[in-house]
């Protein structure tokens, strides 16, 4: 009897346990309070900590540890750049990030069984094209990849400010001006989340050197930074609404940007609006509870000491519960957006083929056609005497975690075959074996790629051939290469200079090419600006290609051919020389002496370093415009087969109240099909506040014209476009006075303007 009443006794008590017991919540997207209320502390650092990175076939010990327990849980889709940690439990799910501007980036150095994605054109290209529908197009092929490979985030787009030629990055990146940058990364973004895959938005801010990238100091004034390095990010932030955003390496004037409360919490947070998560970039700032405590969610790739020093950091009191809360809640509202979290059955098998049919046709779009002296378009099925490496080995794209492995590319060689024409045959074979041998000697693919991007040095040229090639062909084209990379700034001589070789051989194809009244082309397949003005007048046509994807050789042809009339506008100032750029004098900033103890890292070397923006805000055509500095190709500029005529512009007012409306028409008036980009630049008066003489305000590419056919476009500026940030005041103050707009083929092809006039001074913010 005893013994049956207590066992009565324990069921009663195991009844009023389960009773008080509360049952485990499973995320949802409504219950995010309640789950964060059950996450245990360790759980809640977990979240905020990714998993570590993960590169098959990387050397041991070249990259930080990651946790052993980690270590064990096979990763959703291997080789993508990082992902977060799971709490199966909390039906908490990890998700999957992945690289990058040009296409989805796998980094898997066994290459067993490698996933292909499509290399697109590289960014400046993208931006070249002026066109938020195209470079819509493209975030549309990273989201519907992304999708298929079962990725949840893609980190891009990429859009620092191109401050001086040489930024090993530039490639990555839009333009040298922040309206352009920003407009262009918010259409991406709205390509790739419109499939629901979620982006980000990168490097948050002012990371626009790689020497030193890890520990570079940016010194730089309040208005330099507004205007110019955190625009874009403004504009983009608040067209797109990116689901995540990255900061950047460096430090700016003194604090990390990863730890920067100001940069994070009150600019972009508390000024903008940014409602979505931040993440570190991959091993940036020096402590992960200073970097959270700034509003920095979630520390990349993630690192063991980084999980005891928020622990530490919640334990000591030094960083408050509340804000480690408020980085799992933006933690978990990314989570339940996610393609993991909603289960997609992906298929693994994206349609490659259609998306490298889009990849080709914004190819084409972004190319410029810088000089034409009536040598193109090509005449049809003329035989062509082909020269450079990288005419018969494109260089798709850059290096680094913006590189793209791809099934396949295709060189100009191949893309002029397909477009009819004929190639001469000394010329092709001779370049087919070296490219061939060259190649093979290649050493295999390393992890260390990103810092040493390898090219094949340039075929010396013979006379000889040259003088066959001649005999035996109607025109001459010859590619000049370049590529650069992460982690390391461009040189100026040998890269941003033609090397003596380059040039000896075009001094020596144009001479011969002429003596007969034969044309010759240069095509440049480069991430970003080069020295043309020593060499130009040369040669009788020069087409921008970048690095246009793996359909590069396809849309070249398609240009070349006149089967796409060119419609690409420059995004840079190209400078008659390096000297003349602003920065010159100041980048890529100064080395300083490693502190006591300090060591240097064995994968990205990198000394303590400073930078300073002296230039401030007059960089590319904000300077060489406003100090009239003659330039080899200015801002804007790009050449077509057909011609333009604008209309005078109206405006809805004389007078800015609270926004103005410009009209104009643009008329073909040429002979062939082609699309203008309209630009609109603003002179605003300099009452109290230096102003560069014009700054782009509006821009717009028209439809395809038939000859005779018209389009008309609106701009509207509202406060914010005449604003420019006052330090005094730490707002945007539109100063009262007269105003022009300046509308045109590009920064100083001015075609039509107009003024208007603001009463009184507008406080924008
Ligand atoms: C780059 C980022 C990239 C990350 C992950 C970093 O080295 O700066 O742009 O997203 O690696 O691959």
């Amino acid at each position: 009897m005893k013994k049956f009443l207590l066992l009565i006794c324990f069921a009663c008590l195991n009844l009023i346990v389960l009773a008080q017991e509360k049952p485990v919540p499973k995320l949802n997207k409504n219950n995010i309070k309640q789950v964060i209320k059950a996450l245990t502390l360790e759980e809640k650092v977990k979240l905020v900590v990714g998993m570590g990175m993960y590169i098959s076939g990387a050397p041991a010990g070249l990259l930080p540890p990651n946790d052993p327990e980690d270590d064990k849980i096979a990763p959703k889709v291997p080789g993508t750049s990082g992902r977060t940690h799971a709490i199966k439990r909390l039906g908490i799910p990890s998700i999957t990030l992945s690289d990058g501007p040009a296409g989805i980036h796998f980094l898997d150095l066994t290459n067993a069984k490698p996933k292909y994605a499509t290399a697109i054109p590289i960014g400046t290209l993208l931006a070249s094209t002026w066109d938020t529908i195209m470079t819509k197009k493209a975030g549309e092929i990273l989201g519907r990849e992304a999708k298929e490979y079962g990725i949840d985030i893609v980190l891009t787009p990429a859009f620092n400010i191109q401050r001086n030629p040489l930024g090993g990055r530039n490639f990555e990146y839009y333009s040298e001006d922040p309206f352009l940058s920003g407009t262009i990364a918010a259409a991406v973004t709205n390509g790739i989340q419109k499939q629901g895959i979620g982006v980000s938005v990168k490097h948050f801010a002012a990371n626009n050197t790689e020497t030193n990238r890890m520990k570079l100091n940016t010194i730089v004034s309040e208005r330099t930074l507004r205007e110019i390095y955190l625009k874009g990010f403004e504009i983009a932030v608040k067209k797109s609404n990116p689901w995540t955003l990255m900061t950047s390496y460096n430090l700016i004037n003194g604090t990390y940007t990863s730890e920067s409360k100001k940069l994070i919490s009150t600019i972009l947070r508390k000024e903008w609006g940014f409602k979505g998560l931040v993440m570190s970039d991959w091993f940036a700032g020096q402590n992960a509870a200073i970097s959270l405590g700034a509003g920095n969610d979630l520390q990349m790739p993630g690192r063991p000491d980084q999980v005891q020093t928020i622990t530490n950091g919640v334990k000591n009191g030094s960083l408050a519960m509340s804000d480690l809360n408020s980085s799992v809640e933006r933690v978990l509202n990314l989570v339940v957006k996610t393609i993991t979290f909603n289960k997609y059955n992906y298929s693994n098998e994206p349609d490659l083929t259609a998306n490298a049919a889009i990849s080709r046709m914004v190819a084409s779009e972004g190319m410029v056609l810088l000089k034409n002296d009536k040598a193109l378009p090509l005449p049809k099925s003329s035989t062509i005497a082909l020269f450079g490496n990288a005419s018969y080995d494109i260089i798709a794209g850059g290096t680094g975690s913006g590189d793209v492995v791809k099934k396949y590319t295709i060189s100009l060689d191949e893309g002029l075959l397909h477009s009819g024409f004929k190639l001469q045959q000394n010329a092709k074979s001779t370049y087919e074996d070296y490219v061939k041998l060259e190649n093979a000697k290649k050493p295999a693919p390393s992890f260390m790629d990103v810092f040493n991007p390898f090219s094949i040095k340039e075929m010396d040229i013979k006379n000889e051939l040259i003088t066959t090639a001649e005999a035996n062909s109607d025109i001459a084209i010859i590619t000049i290469g370049r590529i650069s990379g992460e982690s390391k700034d461009r040189k100026v001589e040998n890269d941003f200079n033609l090397t003596d070789a380059e040039k000896q051989t075009l001094k020596t194809l144009s001479e011969s090419f002429h003596a007969k009244n034969k044309k010759v082309i240069v095509v440049i397949n480069a991430g970003g600006v080069v020295e043309m003005a020593s060499w130009s007048p040369w040669v009788d046509a020069i087409l921008m290609a970048w690095q246009p994807g793996m359909e590069g050789g396809n849309a070249i042809a398609d240009i070349l051919s006149g089967k796409v009339n060119p419609s690409g506008k420059l995004t840079a100032t190209f400078p008659i020389s390096y000297n003349d750029v602003p920065s010159a004098g100041n980048f890529p900033g100064k080395q300083l002496p490693l502190k006591e103890g300090e060591i240097l890292d064995p994968v990205m070397p990198t000394y303590p370093a400073e930078i300073t923006y002296d230039d401030e805000i007059y960089l590319g055509y904000r300077y060489f415009n406003t100090k009239k500095v003659k330039t080899a190709y200015e801002f804007g500029y790009g050449l077509s087969y057909t011609q333009f005529e604008y209309s005078t512009i109206k405006l809805n007012s004389t007078d800015f109240t609270d926004k103005i409306t410009a009209t104009i028409t643009i008329k073909n008036t040429g002979k062939v099909a082609g699309k203008e980009v309209v630009q609109l630049y603003l002179s605003a008066p300099s009452i109290k506040l230096k102003k560069p003489f014009e700054e782009l305000k509006g821009f717009a590419k028209t439809k395809l014209l038939q000859p005779n056919e018209s389009q008309t476009i609106s701009f509207t500026l509202t406060p914010s476009e005449l604003a420019s940030f006052d330090p005094t005041f730490s707002s945007w103050i539109a100063e009262a006075g007269k105003y022009t707009i300046r509308m045109g083929a590009s920064s100083l092809d001015i075609k039509q303007t107009k003024e208007f006039g603001l009463k009184k001074d507008i406080l924008v913010k």
